[in-house]
């Protein structure tokens, strides 16, 4: 393989699991699909997610699928957020998708249980799961892409260290509206 210090390293395999001082990040499994409808359904989380609703458990289990699909051929990876003592129980989960091999970026996504917000959780998760972006899979830049309305979201990436790098006016459309987002990027240290 051509050597240069800039190559992304996209394998995931074997499952790399992460471990924080609350928190378990693990792969997802099709046991998963009940809290995956829960979270996915929830019109407090999806707020500000413009995305469909998952309308049944059929199509958690068909999105647990997917996901999985996307990990074995190192397209995304998603790590499921648990806490220690209740490894089963998906409380959220952290995302590295839309990965840009050409220009070594990837978006991070993440979604939390409403029970759990504000707490640290995320900041949690986040923190190990950037490293792994950078240090493993030699990520040079992670963005986020996100409603500016999302205050939650906002704080979380500042609290990270990413920058502001651009907001698109009505540049995203769901169901007969036109939304603003912005996006945060954050760039190696290395
Ligand atoms: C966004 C989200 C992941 C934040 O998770 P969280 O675990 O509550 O975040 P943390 O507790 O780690 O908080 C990180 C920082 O943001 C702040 N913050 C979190 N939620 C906030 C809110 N709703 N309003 C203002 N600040 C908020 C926290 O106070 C913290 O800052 P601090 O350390 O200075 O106190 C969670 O609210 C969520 O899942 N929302 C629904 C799904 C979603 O919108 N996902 C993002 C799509 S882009």
């Amino acid at each position: 393989m051509e050597k240069n210090k800039f190559n992304l390293h996209l394998n995931f395999h074997p499952f790399p699991v992460l471990h924080t001082r609350r928190l378990l990040l693990r792969p997802v499994g099709i046991k998963d699909a009940q809290r995956l409808y829960a979270l996915r359904s929830s019109p407090l989380v999806l707020k500000y997610i413009q995305k469909k609703p998952l309308q049944n458990i059929k199509e958690a289990r068909a999105m647990i699928k997917m996901i999985e699909h996307n990990w074995f051929e190192n397209k995304a990876i998603l790590w499921v957020i648990a806490l220690k003592e209740e490894p089963e129980m998906m409380i959220g989960n952290i995302t590295f998708w839309r990965i840009d091999a050409e220009h070594k970026r990837a978006e991070l996504g993440y979604i939390l249980s409403p029970d759990y917000w504000q707490q640290g959780i995320m900041q949690e998760a986040a923190k190990p799961v950037i490293e792994y972006g950078f240090k493993k899979m030699n990520l040079h830049g992670i963005e986020a892409h996100i409603n500016p309305e999302n205050k939650g979201s906002e704080h979380l990436l500042q609290k990270m260290g990413f920058q502001k790098e651009a907001h698109f006016t009505e540049n995203y459309y769901y169901e007969s509206k036109f939304y603003d987002s912005a996006i945060y990027c954050l760039q190696n240290p290395g």
